[in-house]
């Protein structure tokens, strides 16, 4: 089991704990294939998916990993809830305590506010997405693919491609890869990147490289993680036009041959097509990206096992 009440991020948690996910992912992956698609493990616990975001693939994977473990899970939307009649985050966080849950998993627009609840709730806080923060599950379950298919987690070149600026799946894939001593190069248009992005993770600055070169991000590359541009985060322009962008860090078929030959095409979704990544890469032979989401719910349910199975 993890030693610990939340998984908050990946910045404060161990190689070995990390570890520890994804081999109890890989025993549970067998569980999806079975007839009946559950086991008893987490009877009697209560899960509540508390989205403040819009959410597909985050929070259905967390429903159906949490029913898979028998548990009971109850999902809240922040337009359903009395968050909409001025309910405050913290007094949220008191009711769903008084009720007993055992676990919360939060996706909100403020970085912290997963933090934030931990310290108010006796439940176990899982970090569904946070700001431009952290996406722990996210990374974690790019790690079990980028495993799964490269035999390994160390000595590799990722290229994490596109909003850097926004991506709370960047930073947290930055502090998971090199953690194990990848070697990741964040690209993006000058105007994506945020200024002192090598300070995320200052400790292991040898292992991250920036460039606002496509070609040089993607040249040799193991594994291209391509990110959507979040035009819901921009109050401004930060490019001429989609089609110029496109021209300048989309991901066409003739960028990604230039990757090496065994290269595997990573994107968290949800994907904008012609935006970041041509229709042909992403659903072409590179692309993993639907083993990407049926990696989610195999991975959150180590993590719901690990955190609550005691
Ligand atoms: N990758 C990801 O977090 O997708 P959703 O926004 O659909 O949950």
């Amino acid at each position: 089991m993890l030693k610990r009440k939340d998984l908050l991020g990946i910045q404060d948690i161990s190689r070995e704990e990390i570890l520890e996910i994804l081999d109890t992912a890989e025993s549970f992956q067998e569980v999806s294939t079975r007839p009946i698609k559950k086991v008893p493990t987490l009877r009697g616990k209560t899960i509540i998916n508390l989205f403040f975001e819009a959410s597909t693939r985050t929070r259905t994977s967390f429903e159906i990993a949490g029913k898979r473990l028998s548990a009971d899970v109850v999902n809240i939307s922040a337009s359903t809830s009395s968050i909409s009649k001025g309910e405050t985050l913290i007094d949220t966080a008191r009711t769903l305590d008084a009720m007993a849950a055992d676990c919360v998993v939060i996706r909100h627009s403020a970085s912290g506010a997963p933090h934030t609840l931990s310290r108010l709730t006796h439940a176990s806080i899982i970090n569904g997405g946070d700001g431009a923060h952290e996406h722990p599950t996210q990374a974690l379950l790019d790690a079990y693919i980028i495993r799964k298919r490269k035999g390994r987690l160390n000595d590799l070149k990722v290229a994490i491609i596109g909003d850097i600026a926004h991506s709370r799946v960047a930073r947290s894939n930055v502090h998971l890869l090199t953690k194990f001593g990848t070697q990741v190069w964040l690209c993006s248009a000058p105007t994506l990147m945020p200024p002192g992005v090598e300070k995320i993770v200052c400790d292991r600055s040898e292992f991250l490289h920036v460039t606002h070169s496509m070609d040089q991000a993607v040249k040799q590359a193991d594994v291209v993680m391509m990110l959507r541009v979040q035009f819901e985060r921009m109050s401004e322009s930060f490019f001429p036009s989609v089609r110029e962008y496109f021209r300048y860090y989309g991901l066409t078929r003739e960028r990604a041959e230039r990757a090496k030959p065994d290269v595997i095409i990573m994107h968290p979704g949800p994907i904008n097509r012609g935006v970041e990544i041509a229709t042909d890469v992403a659903d072409g032979p590179y692309s993993v990206i639907l083993d990407q989401v049926s990696a989610g719910v195999a991975v959150r349910m180590a993590i719901l096992f690990l955190l609550l199975g005691s």
